[in-house]
Formats: structure tokens, C-alpha cells, sequence
């Protein structure tokens, strides 16, 4: 409870600057959008939804590029960040945690995604297997999540810390085939550019949650570290690996 109660505490003091940190690359945004386009095989008339989807910027977009008749519902257990999620016209939103929402047996839907979530579930093999029963006929589930080694630049004790909050990947395959669906696994890479001083910025305001645990003077010594390591540049090069698991509803 208490841990929720910190993760909640986290993603609403960074709501308002959330999609300022990795969003503020377009074409990023719509390099992993059109991937969750295609790998979900959106149809027109789907129904879907985006668990753990915070501020919607990625429910929203998805429903733009895929051309849906129904809004996206965006699902997320943090009031701050869905706020920004009832901004767009072609989204709703639930304020539930993805155990409680998978619970509801009364809710159908065509497709779902969760990108860079999973991790913070509980539970997940029951939660995978309520959305087995949830999606309709040939539905598809769609995880988007990251190696347990990122290949963005971060100080040693970050670095651990994100291995420990992020499990394996295959972790998620196993239990996606555990809840009963067929799975497939597609590992992307994008080339990302950032200016040294916008990433110092972002790791201070600690925009990952794995870096909540950090004291202010930890984070400042976690820059020295970076700065003597990267002295020659100005700006970062890194690829970002993204995981696509998608699990397929055989009947
Ligand atoms: C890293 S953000 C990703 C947001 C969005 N999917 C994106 O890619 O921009 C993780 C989100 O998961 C939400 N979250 C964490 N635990 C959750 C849970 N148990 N159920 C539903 N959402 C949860 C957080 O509130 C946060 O908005």
C-alpha cells in the first residue's frame, strides 16, 4: 500500500511536466505510436484502451494516427495525470488501478496497451489473465517496456535502481502465456539526441520513478559522476531499446 501510495505521490508532482521530458520529441512519439498501431492491428471500429496510460498523450495520438470511430479510454491510478489525459476531445479516462479495472468482467474491449507500466503492477498474472476474458474475439495486448539494462545515460546507483524496478522482460512473456495468449516479442531501437543539460535537468526533477528514492545531494553527486564520464560533449546520443510484447487471444 505504501509503496502505491509513493508511486501515486511521484506521478502527481511530475503530471504537469510529464510529457515535457521524453514526449518533447515528436518523432520519437510517433515512432513508438506507429509501432502500437501496427502491432495491435487497430481497426476503425476497435475499442481500446491504454492501462496505466497517465496524461493520454499516447491514447490520444494513437487514436489520431489510427483514424478510431470511439474515443481511447485511458485508464490510470494517478487524478493528476489523467487530468491532462480529459484535455483531449478523443479520449475518456478511469481513475482505477489496472487490478481493479481488469476485475470489472462487465467491461469489453477490443484491444489494449500498456506502455511503460507493466512494471508497476502487482499481480500481473491474474491482471493478464481478467484481460484475456475482458478483450473480445481475437483481441490483442500490446506491452511496451525497456531492458533491464536502458540504454539511456544514467550514474551507477540509478542504473541499479532501474534493473531492480524493472524486471526481465521474459517475466512478462511467461505470464502473458500463463493468462492463456500466444506471444510475440519485436525490440525497436531509436536513436535519441539530448542536449547534456536538458537530461541533467530532467534526471534533478527525477522523472523516472526509480529515481524517487534519490535525496537531492544523491542526484547531484549522481551528476558529477555523469558530467566526468561525458566532459567532451554537449549532448547525449543514446539508443532507447523499447520491448513490444504482444499477446494474441486465441478464442
Ligand atoms: C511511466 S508512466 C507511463 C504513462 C504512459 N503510459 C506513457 O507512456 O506516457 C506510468 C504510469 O502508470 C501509472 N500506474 C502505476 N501503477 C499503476 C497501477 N497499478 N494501475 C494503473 N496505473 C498505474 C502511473 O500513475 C503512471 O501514469
Amino acid at each position: 500500500m505504501e509503496k502505491r501510495k509513493t508511486k501515486i505521490r511521484h506521478y502527481t508532482s511530475f503530471a504537469q511536466d510529464y510529457d515535457g521530458a521524453f514526449s518533447s520529441d515528436l518523432n520519437y512519439c510517433r515512432w513508438s505510436a506507429n509501432s502500437i498501431v501496427n502491432l495491435l492491428e487497430l481497426k476503425k471500429d476497435d475499442f481500446l484502451v491504454d492501462l496505466g496510460g497517465g496524461t493520454g498523450f499516447f491514447s490520444s495520438l494513437i487514436h489520431k494516427k489510427s483514424g478510431l470511430d470511439k474515443r481511447v479510454l485511458c485508464v490510470d491510478t494517478c487524478e493528476k495525470m489523467l487530468e491532462k489525459a480529459d484535455m483531449y476531445d478523443n479520449v475518456f479516462t478511469m481513475c482505477d488501478s489496472a487490478s481493479s479495472f481488469s476485475g470489472k468482467d462487465e467491461l469489453k474491449y477490443d484491444k489494449i496497451f500498456i506502455k511503460e507500466a507493466v512494471h508497476h503492477f502487482e499481480n500481473r498474472i491474474d491482471i493478464f489473465s481478467q484481460i484475456y476474458g475482458q478483450l473480445g474475439c481475437h483481441g490483442i495486448i500490446c506491452i511496451v517496456t525497456r531492458p533491464q539494462t536502458p540504454g539511456f545515460p544514467l550514474f551507477k546507483s540509478a542504473l541499479k535502481s532501474f534493473e531492480q524496478s524493472q524486471p526481465d522482460y521474459n517475466v512478462f512473456i511467461t505470464e502473458l502465456e500463463k493468462a492463456g495468449f500466444d506471444v510475440k516479442v519485436h525490440k525497436k531501437a531509436y536513436p535519441f539526441k539530448i542536449k547534456k543539460n536538458r537530461w541533467f535537468e530532467l534526471l534533478k526533477q527525477k522523472f523516472m520513478s526509480n529515481l524517487a528514492q534519490f535525496s537531492d545531494i544523491e542526484i547531484d553527486n549522481g551528476l558529477k559522476e555523469l558530467e566526468e564520464y561525458y566532459h567532451d560533449s554537449d549532448f547525449f546520443f543514446f539508443d532507447d531499446i523499447l520491448i513490444y510484447i504482444t499477446g494474441y487471444k486465441t478464442d
